[in-house]
């Protein structure tokens, strides 16, 4: 019987993988075993699938139903060679180059099996989390350096130190899978490739900070991966890593699903919290923070799902190993979400210290289309635009913070030369005002002003009297805002217009794309 893997991933599925899965198993009949997995995050390699040998995994891809018949003819069963055949798994390229700590199971593990996941190293960070006790697992985190992967970068042990020293009867652990950024998809690649990953983080939270309930608070644009959630949360509640006695100690801890209904707003914490509490999705004044009163007014730890899915590698092997990874103030590893107009997209995960170039060029391989690459968005729609000058810049909070930059949850998004960037600063007025809670003036009112302001600089009328309006405008937003929403969304703005200020002067342009 030959082990035969092919993901379940949506991207997988999108390409056709379902198909490639029936084909593979009408054609193997008794002699395969089917086993379906996560996806490894090279998607122009999608569906990949992969053969267990004596010598390893052997990869085949971009396959399609129509290739499987001469697949097995070719013997593809022991990994023999075929125009599709990528060789040994690990040694592709663009995957060896990797340091996954984060995503080491993703691809390679049935998500939903509990042997697969031990076998994997599963279960290792939440017992030495119980063996060190609480505030010892909490000191671990701090030492490790791991910072936020949700936007703000704050360090993960330090907001868990709050939290478990806040008196109160109940604490809480929220998981911020809302991951409305443009260009990312890691949190949700997680949730369908491993998802036992963030329960064992949210369990090994919840002890550390003495809570015993969690949320995921995931979004209703991902139906694929709530439902594999959901099927995760059985499989742990019956393996012991959920309920009233973990792993047999008399430490409980339970999570509940709750998916949102789509605004980018629910991902600000206090929003999201809201929205847990059956609230409409508006954003809280700060303080106090939600550390302190957060969700139903007790202490909540609301993480980002990356930051909890890292926490159980950072326990099993030790801070420090974590820590080794890295530069300056950012340590361990990020999975960058490439996408965009490029080449090779997917998940890359690798150590800080990256630069930006190497990431579009080297890894990325530059644009889909072959055309110089113009700009990339870095950090969500709320970042800022790097014209290939900044390329140098290395992936490192501090040194992205430095160019008026952000990291955010890792996303990068490539243009090439035929974007035109005032445009891109219209769409990021117009995308503030449509996902505007309407809680501040700034936000709610500039926004929609600083969009008419720029109609009016793209028609070619007192460009540089409106290009000082919205740049004026922006102050107020940046100082003025509640929230990051209205905020940052000066940077993508502003980005534009100091890096490509050629695009705002061109005279008539046709007034606002619809
Ligand atoms: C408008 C807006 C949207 C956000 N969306 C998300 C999101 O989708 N996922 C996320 O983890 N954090 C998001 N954040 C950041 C959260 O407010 C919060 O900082 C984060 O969940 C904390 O987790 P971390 O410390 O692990 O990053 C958003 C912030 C703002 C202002
Ligand atoms: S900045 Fe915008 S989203 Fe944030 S509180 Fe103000 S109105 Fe709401």
């Amino acid at each position: 019987m030959t082990r035969i893997f092919i993901p379940q991933d949506v991207a997988a599925l999108a390409v056709g993988a379902e198909k490639v899965a029936k084909a593979v198993a009408a054609q193997g009949g008794d002699g395969v075993t089917i086993v379906r997995t996560g996806s490894r995050g090279l998607f122009w390699l999608e569906p990949l699938v992969e053969v267990e040998t004596p010598a390893g995994r052997i990869a085949y891809g971009p396959v399609t139903p129509a290739d499987v018949p001469g697949l097995f003819a070719a013997g593809f069963l022991t990994g023999a060679a075929h125009p599709l055949c990528l060789g040994p798994t690990a040694q592709i390229p663009w995957l060896a180059r990797q340091n996954r700590l984060t995503f080491a199971r993703c691809g390679i593990i049935d998500p939903l099996s509990v042997e697969d996941y031990r076998a994997h190293g599963g279960f290792k960070g939440i017992a030495r989390a119980l063996d060190l006790g609480p505030s010892n697992t909490i000191e671990e985190v701090v030492r490790s350096g791991l910072r936020g992967r949700g936007g703000a970068g704050f360090p993960t042990g330090i907001k868990w130190r709050t939290v478990a020293a806040a008196p109160a009867d109940r604490r809480y652990i929220v998981c911020n899978a809302d991951e409305g950024d443009s260009g990312t998809f890691a949190d949700r690649m997680m949730l369908e490739g491993d998802p036992l990953a963030l329960i064992e983080g949210m369990v090994i939270a919840g002890y550390g900070v003495g809570a015993d309930k969690g949320y995921v608070y995931s979004r209703s644009e991902y139906p694929h991966a709530n439902h594999i959630f959901t099927r995760a949360l059985y499989v742990a509640r019956k393996a012991g890593l959920l309920g009233p006695s973990i792993l047999g100690t008399d430490f409980g801890f339970d999570i509940e699903l709750r998916v949102g209904a789509g605004a980018y707003v629910c991902g600000e914490e206090t929003a999201l919290l809201e929205s847990l509490e059956g609230k409409r999705g508006v954003v809280r004044a700060k303080p106090p923070l939600p550390a302190i009163k957060g969700l139903f007014g007790r202490p909540t730890v609301v993480n980002n799902l990356l930051s909890l899915a890292t926490v159980p590698t950072i326990l099993a092997n030790g801070a420090q190993a974590y820590a080794d990874y890295g530069m300056g103030r950012s340590r361990g590893t990020m999975p960058i979400q490439i996408a965009g107009n490029v080449k090779f997209g997917g998940l890359f995960e690798d150590a800080f210290g990256i630069t930006l170039g190497e990431i579009v060029n080297e890894v990325g391989g530059g644009t889909l289309t072959g055309r110089p690459v113009k700009a990339v968005q870095c950090g969500g729609p709320l970042g800022a635009y790097f014209p290939p000058s900044l390329f140098d810049t290395q992936y490192d909070y501090e040194a992205f913070t430095a160019r008026g930059g952000l990291i955010g949850h890792g996303g990068i998004v490539v243009f090439d030369d035929s974007v035109d960037l005032s445009a891109q600063a219209r769409f990021a007025m117009e995308f503030c005002a449509i996902e505007s809670c309407g809680k501040c003036t700034p936000c709610r009112i500039g926004s929609t002003r600083g969009a008419e302001v720029i109609d009016r600089i793209r028609a070619g009328i007192e460009v540089e009297a409106n290009i000082a309006l919205v740049e004026d405008l922006c102050q107020t937003m940046k100082f003025g805002s509640l929230c990051a929403l209205g905020g940052f969304t000066p940077y993508p703005v502003l980005s534009a217009l100091q890096h490509f200020p050629e695009d705002f002067r061109r005279g008539q342009l046709p007034v606002a794309a619809e």
